[in-house]
């Protein structure tokens, strides 16, 4: 198992390589892809030899029994995260965009607040402001280099007419860990406002030694009735194209509407998402992630190392994720010219910070999870493009 490959995904309609000139105006030949939530590497074996037995068998029928696929579930939560998950409480969607717009639909009507804690991932907000609901920004200030919840602030600025609340969890962009108190005073907000949590999971498994994610059910078992818990495959063991997710619904009542609205859809799941999914959540898939953990926990060392010796950027601490959020306040350059200085000269294509909502206007999000020399490079381009700081 080596990471240290360095794939050509250019022609191969990757969106992170093949439209990052389209959208950033950096070229693949000579740019380095950095933004996109998915990684550059090969997912463990046992997912790809789980497909090669379909592929040798050569029959794409409709899927039926998905008792391995939920038993894969059950088993991975219960031995990474301690959390005991009825099978009968997993719901299969299209990915975790589709999990957050099928909760729009389920739990809000048109009109109504939905909460989200900015900056935070921008599909969240694009999904809710489609199906005609509105967005509703918390903005976490930054203490001590780490986004923090700001409940006094937020209390203030609601109006009665929230229905939702998306948490992030761990946060993308920043890759805050969130405490089991952090959590807590979300579960108090969330009563106090009449909410229901959508707690978005994906980046779960993608924790840094040293920090403990704690699954939302287990850490405010209080919210049971107003909670829905969603997680992946995908992220974890980069198979994001087999759009494939996991809503969890503890609550037989959530359950009901959530079921409603996926059945008045018509959705069920794709058979390769299926087979790649029970594959990744086993002890071999387990094994693969402690060492993708070890390789991106380097990668991330070398980055902010690299990246916090120039004057005026700032790396947030990650303690999950493999998305950097660099601050170019400290520049004192205006939006366009740390950008251009990003994209143009260091052609690294990164994600844009207002994308993000309030608070992400001074940052751009990189992506670190890309061969090391791939990181070195990137740290080098952004030495040179901002020579003149230093
Ligand atoms: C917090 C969060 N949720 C969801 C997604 C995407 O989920 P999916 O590919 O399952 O739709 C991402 C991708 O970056 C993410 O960061």
């Amino acid at each position: 198992m080596t990471f240290d490959e360095e794939i050509n995904r250019v022609g191969t309609h990757s969106v992170k390589w093949d439209e990052m000139e389209k959208l950033y105006g950096v070229s693949p030949k000579d740019g380095i892809a950095m933004w996109v939530a998915d990684m550059d590497f090969r997912p463990p074996a046992c997912v790809q030899k789980a497909l090669e037995e379909v592929i040798a068998h050569g029959i794409y029928g409709y899927f039926g029994d998905d008792g391995d696929y939920l038993a894969a579930i059950q088993w991975w939560m219960k031995n990474r995260h301690g959390w005991d998950v009825e099978a009968a409480s997993i719901f299969t969607t299209h990915g975790l965009v589709n999990g957050t717009g099928l909760c729009v639909q389920a739990f809000s009507a048109p009109g109504d607040g939905v909460v989200l804690m900015t900056p935070v991932y921008h599909a969240f907000a694009r999904v809710i402001k489609a199906a005609g609901r509105s967005v509703v920004e918390c903005q976490m200030p930054v203490v001590a280099g780490r986004h923090v919840m700001d409940f006094d602030a937020w209390d203030a600025q609601m109006t009665g007419t929230e229905r939702m609340l998306i948490l992030c969890s761990p946060h993308n962009p920043g890759g805050q860990v969130w405490s089991v108190e952090e959590l807590r005073g979300v579960a108090a907000f969330a009563k106090r406002h009449d909410l229901i949590v959508v707690s978005d999971e994906i980046h779960h498994d993608l924790v840094f030694p040293g920090a403990k994610h704690t699954v939302m059910p287990l850490a405010a078992p209080e919210i049971a009735d107003r909670l829905v818990m969603m997680t992946a495959t995908t992220k974890t063991f980069n198979i994001a194209g087999s759009h494939i997710g996991n809503v969890i619904i503890p609550d037989p009542v959530l359950r009901a509407k959530f079921a409603a609205v996926v059945n008045g859809l018509g959705i069920s799941p794709n058979s390769f998402g299926l087979f790649m999914a029970t594959a990744a959540y086993s002890p071999e898939g387990a094994e693969w992630l402690d060492a993708l953990m070890l390789y991106l926990d380097e990668n991330r060392r070398v980055f902010d190392e690299g990246v916090n010796a120039i004057p005026g950027l700032k790396s947030m601490p990650l303690e999950a994720t493999y998305l950097a959020w660099v601050d170019f306040s400290g520049t004192g350059m205006r939006r366009e010219e740390f950008t251009d200085r990003v994209q143009g000269a260091a052609k690294i294509a990164a994600n844009t910070g207002p994308s993000f909502g309030k608070g992400g206007e001074d940052c751009l999000r990189f992506n670190i999870a890309t061969p090391r020399a791939r990181i070195v490079e990137a740290v080098a381009r952004l030495k040179a493009a901002f020579s003149d700081l230093q």
